[in-house]
């Protein structure tokens, strides 16, 4: 089987293994949805404050999918219920938005697909409620660098394990721990698809990137060791040895002559403080 495929009306919504090569039709779909996801996370930098319920969050963002014209991808996706992931402090990924209040130091991921036109535009920031301690903003600081080192890589004819070999040499530079149990992923009309983005590589292996190409890059970055748990819950991941976790998420396309972050904030708003 070849490895990458250029796409058409059917072949689009197939997984069946190959990186798929999308055209300029793609890229329109991409920008749209992808500004929309860039547009809410905006709108909740003001929002996420102490006292807050995550599930008022996941209101408010399933509001402004709606009035967008978009569906939360998220909202029946494998049982799934919500329509944004919301991961407080040691929680990894995939936190279930609910009645709890955040407090004063928290650090929150929030992760959101909204689903327009067919096309899925899929990103995450990190917040501060309150003011959290130098250590939770070091490492959100340098999970943010660590995404945007990965999408350095990022250009055709570089390799997929180039990006996570940036990723890993700059997190391990500062003893942080790389998340092995969950990737970045192709995307477009499908949610998740392949390629598998890992975030630790070597560098000059796997597949070769070409332009058309769409996926992930989403880099969870532990305070203390790599290691992940599942909660009874099904969903919630969680570090074992208790330590902060940070993750920032864009979606981009390969371009002829680079990269193009669909999901790129457009008042500049990319990382806290806000
Ligand atoms: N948005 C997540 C990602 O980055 C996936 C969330 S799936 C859910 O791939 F069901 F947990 F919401
Ligand atoms: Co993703
Ligand atoms: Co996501």
């Amino acid at each position: 089987m070849t490895e990458y495929q250029h796409i058409t009306a059917d072949s689009a919504v197939h997984r069946d293994g190959t990186i798929k090569l999308h055209g300029p039709d793609g890229f329109a779909g991409m920008r749209k949805a992808g500004a929309l996801a860039a547009s809410i996370l905006d709108e909740l930098t003001t929002r996420v404050v102490p006292c807050v319920t995550t599930g008022e969050l996941d209101d408010f963002v399933r509001g402004m999918m709606l009035d967008g014209g978009a569906v939360p991808a998220t909202l029946g996706y494998r049982g799934y219920t919500h329509s944004c992931c919301t991961s407080i402090n040691h929680v990894v990924c995939h936190g279930i938005p609910a009645d709890k209040r955040l407090k004063d130091g928290d650090i929150v991921n929030i992760d959101v697909t909204p689903l327009l036109d067919g096309w899925h535009g899929d990103t995450s920031r990190m917040y501060f409620a309150g003011d959290p301690p130098l250590k939770a903003k070091k490492l959100v600081e340098v999970t943010h660098e660590c995404l945007m080192i990965g999408i350095a890589q990022v250009r055709d004819g570089a390799r997929l394990g180039d990006i996570g070999a940036a990723i890993q040499k700059h997190a391990e530079q500062h003893r942080y721990g790389v998340v092995r149990d969950f990737c970045g992923h192709g995307l477009g009309r499908l949610f998740h698809d392949a390629p598998e983005v890992v975030h630790a590589a070597r560098a000059g292996t796997g597949p070769e990137l070409k332009a058309g190409m769409f996926m992930t890059i989403e880099p969870m970055i532990n305070l203390g060791r790599a290691h992940v748990k599942l909660l009874n819950d099904g969903w919630t991941a969680v570090t074992r040895d208790k330590s902060l976790s940070a993750q920032f998420e864009h979606s981009i396309g390969i371009t002829e002559d680079g990269v193009e972050i669909f999901t790129k904030s457009a008042k500049g708003l990319d990382k806290p403080p806000y």
